[in-house]
C-alpha cells in the first residue's frame, strides 16, 4: 500500500491505538489497515428498497492504481480588514511548493519524515488539511466583506477564515483550495481557538449559496455552470427509487439558486468546550 493512502486511512478511521509500543532504538511502524476492501465495502451497505440504482464500489485494484495527489503548501486566508498589506501580491510570488508527492512508479518524491509517533501526526495534519480542489474564482469571495456578513462565516482571534486555504500550484496563480477534510471537521470555539477533526462549524451551506448565486449571475458562463450544479444536487441528494423524489430533475430544489434550505440552514456557533 503507498504510505499516502495509508495514512489517510489512518486519519478516517481515527485510531489511536495504531501505534504499536515503541521497540527501543527503532522507528515506530504504525499498523496500516486497508483502505479498500472490496469485499468488506459490499457488506457495508444496507440493500436499497429498489435495487436498480443501487451504486457499484470499484474494486480495489483500480483503486489501488490511482495516482496519488500531490500536497501543495497553502497559506491562511483572512477576514475583511485582516489581511497583512499586500497579502496576496506576497502570494502570488510564491513559487508552487510540493510537501508531498510521488513518481509515477511509486516512489516519494517529496515526502515529510514518517519515523516517530510525532512525524505521523505532523504528517496526517498535513493530509487533512490539503485541499483536493481549486478555484481561482474563490479568491474574490473570500476577500469579499459582503460574503462574511451574510454567510456569517466564523473568523479567527486573529483574523483568519478557519476552514479553507489558498494555495498556489502555478507560478502567478492565487487559488482557494477546497474540499479539505479540514474543511468540514474544523470547529471554531468560543475562545476564539480551533479543533481540527472535530465536528465542523463551517457555515459551508450559506457559503455555497452565495458563492453559486454569483456564478449563476454570470452572463457568460451562468447557464452551463447552473447546468453542472444541477447535476451536482441530483448526484448528492436525488433519490430515484422513491415516487416524487423532491429532488427529481423537474422540481425546483434541484435548481441550486432556488435551494430555498441553503440561506435558511442554520448557522452553527463558535462552540464552547463540552461539560
Ligand atoms: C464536505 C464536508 C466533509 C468533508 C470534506 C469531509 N467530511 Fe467527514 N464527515 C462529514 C459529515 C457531514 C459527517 C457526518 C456524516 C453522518 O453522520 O452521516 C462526517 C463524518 C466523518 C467521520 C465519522 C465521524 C463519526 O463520529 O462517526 C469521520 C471519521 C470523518 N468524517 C473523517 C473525514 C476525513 C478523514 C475527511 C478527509 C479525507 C473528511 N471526513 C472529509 C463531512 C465532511
Amino acid at each position: 500500500m503507498k504510505p499516502f493512502v495509508a495514512l489517510l486511512s489512518c486519519v478516517a478511521v481515527w485510531q489511536p491505538c495504531l501505534f504499536p509500543q515503541e521497540v527501543s532504538g527503532r522507528p515506530k511502524v504504525p499498523l496500516i489497515p486497508t483502505t479498500w476492501d472490496h469485499e468488506a465495502l459490499e457488506n457495508l451497505e444496507l440493500p436499497l428498497a429498489s435495487p436498480a440504482p443501487s451504486p457499484t464500489h470499484v474494486n480495489s485494484d483500480y483503486y489501488y492504481r490511482l495516482p496519488i495527489r500531490p500536497i501543495y503548501a497553502t497559506y491562511p486566508i483572512y477576514g475583511p480588514g485582516r489581511e497583512p498589506t499586500g497579502y496576496i501580491d506576497w502570494l502570488k510570488r510564491q513559487k508552487p511548493k510540493i510537501l508531498w508527492d510521488y513518481s509515477s512508479s511509486g516512489k516519494p518524491v517529496h515526502a515529510p519524515p514518517l519515523r516517530t509517533k510525532e512525524d505521523w501526526i505532523n504528517a496526517g495534519e498535513m493530509v487533512f488539511s490539503s485541499p483536493i480542489d481549486w478555484d481561482e474564482s474563490a479568491v474574490a469571495v473570500v476577500r469579499d466583506p459582503t460574503m462574511y456578513r451574510k454567510t456569517g462565516m466564523h473568523l479567527t482571534k486573529d483574523g483568519r477564515m478557519p476552514y479553507l486555504r489558498y494555495v498556489v500550484r502555478r507560478p502567478g496563480l492565487v487559488e482557494v483550495g477546497s474540499d479539505a477534510c479540514a474543511a468540514c471537521h474544523t470547529r471554531l470555539m468560543q475562545d476564539g481557538s480551533v479543533i481540527q477533526g472535530a465536528q465542523g462549524n463551517n457555515p459551508l451551506e450559506r457559503y455555497g449559496a452565495y458563492f453559486d448565486r454569483l456564478l449563476a449571475a454570470d452572463s457568460e458562463h451562468g447557464k452551463s455552470f447552473l447546468e453542472e450544479e444541477r447535476r451536482g444536487v441530483l448526484q448528492n441528494y436525488a433519490a430515484p427509487w422513491i415516487k416524487r423524489d423532491p429532488h427529481s430533475p423537474e422540481n425546483r430544489l434541484a435548481c441550486p439558486t432556488t435551494r430555498p434550505t441553503a440561506d435558511k440552514s442554520s448557522r452553527i456557533p463558535a462552540a464552547s468546550a463540552p461539560g
